[in-house]
């Protein structure tokens, strides 16, 4: 194959990041992202074969570390869901050039998994926790688990040597009484806490800006509790703006896709489970990978059509975000892309 370093977008965006969907299932029905009305028991998810088998994940993967992907993240849906999972992870990370790979997952089957995942080569996972109130978790997520599963996985986690974050969407009335006792347990943890403002992805979760907390309004109310000094991001286009309590090493961080968005520095791709590539989160319509694969056509074919779709990128969704396209966009579910 010619090498091809950087390939970059119509706005000068390198392509750097990959987010893989592996499993469009979850086994939570949070109430913001799958509530029940919608993803109940009629609910139809993508039946196995639809799904990318994990030679072709890989097989697309190396495809996009030869193009500079250096950064993999896996997402669901729940991803630990997927069967097998650190079969994937180890082939993934044997691939010449690949320099990190991650997991999102909400915590639940961490504590079965995280000694195998660590093994696999796996380095980090993002632990998604809305509350530490028992009553509220367990309203949130509307599937019966609480915190301490999740917190007992994040104990697991850190135990066999992953590093760990955790994310918490903050939307307002249903946990922003919890910002501040999730920032004192996390710190008193050592772990570091992104508050996510509410985004309006998908179709299903009947978002509108009265919904979101801002930053701006979290970090007052941090505040009151803490004094927190910025730090430098480690990274052109990290998501997270970060601070660090001051006299401790630990550091929280925010996601403001709302209030601040990040689009002209976003170097990610998404591939979905069944291996539509989307260029943005909150897109409508996504290239059909897998049909590619199970083709006749070469790697080399395969890699030119990245190259065309990236090169053709113009997304930069949350800049020009406004009441009526979060409306009326018909974008794709938040469990499907992955987040
Ligand atoms: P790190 O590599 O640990 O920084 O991971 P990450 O923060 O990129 O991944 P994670 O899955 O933890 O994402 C945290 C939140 O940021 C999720 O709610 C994502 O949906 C959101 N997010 C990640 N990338 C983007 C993006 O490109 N655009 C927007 N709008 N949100 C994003
Ligand atoms: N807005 C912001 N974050 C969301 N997540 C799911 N839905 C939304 C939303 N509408 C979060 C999950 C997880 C991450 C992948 O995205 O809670 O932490
Ligand atoms: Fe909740 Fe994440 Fe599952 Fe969505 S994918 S229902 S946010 S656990
Ligand atoms: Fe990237 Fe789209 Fe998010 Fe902007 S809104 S940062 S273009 S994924």
């Amino acid at each position: 194959m010619i090498r091809v370093t950087v390939i970059t977008d119509k706005l000068g965006r390198p392509l750097q990041d990959l987010r893989i969907s592996v499993i469009d299932r979850c086994n939570f029905r949070c109430t913001y992202c799958m509530p029940k009305e919608i993803f109940g028991r009629d609910f139809v998810f993508m039946p196995r074969e639809q799904l990318l088998s994990f030679e072709e994940i890989e097989r697309l993967a190396a495809i996009f570390i030869d193009l500079g992907v250096k950064k993999i993240r896996l997402t669901g849906g729940e991803p630990l869901l997927r069967r097998d999972l650190p079969v994937l992870i180890e082939k993934l990370m044997s691939i010449e050039g690949l320099e990190d790979i991650g997991l999102t997952t909400n915590g639940s089957l961490l504590g079965h998994m995280a000694e195998k995942l660590k093994k696999a080569g796996l380095k980090r996972v993002n632990v998604s926790l809305d509350a530490l109130d028992e009553n509220l978790f367990k309203s949130i997520n509307d599937s019966g688990v609480g915190p301490d599963r999740v917190l007992k996985g994040i104990q697991k986690a850190k135990e066999v040597g992953l590093e760990v974050k955790v994310n918490m969407v903050v939307k307002k009335g249903m946990n922003d009484k919890e910002v501040v006792p999730m920032a004192k347990y996390f710190k008193e943890q050592g772990i570091t806490l992104r508050y996510i403002e509410f985004m309006d992805v998908g179709q299903s979760n009947g978002w509108d800006f009265s919904s979101v907390v801002t930053k701006k309004e979290i970090f007052e109310q941090l505040s009151q509790h803490f004094d927190m000094v910025p730090v430098d991001p480690d990274y052109i286009g990290e998501v997270a703006k970060r601070y660090q309590y001051v006299g401790s090493r630990t550091e929280v961080g925010f996601i403001t896709s709302v209030s601040e968005s990040f689009c002209s520095t976003c170097t990610r791709a998404r591939i979905a489970a069944d291996g539509k590539m989307y260029t943005c989160l909150f897109a409508e319509n996504g290239f059909d990978f897998k049909a590619l694969l199970r083709s006749d056509k070469s790697d080399v074919e395969v890699r030119n059509e990245i190259i065309k779709i990236w090169n053709n990128r113009t997304d930069r969704y949350s800049d020009e975000r406004t009441e009526e396209s979060a409306r009326t966009k018909k974008k794709i579910e938040m469990s499907y892309i992955g987040g």
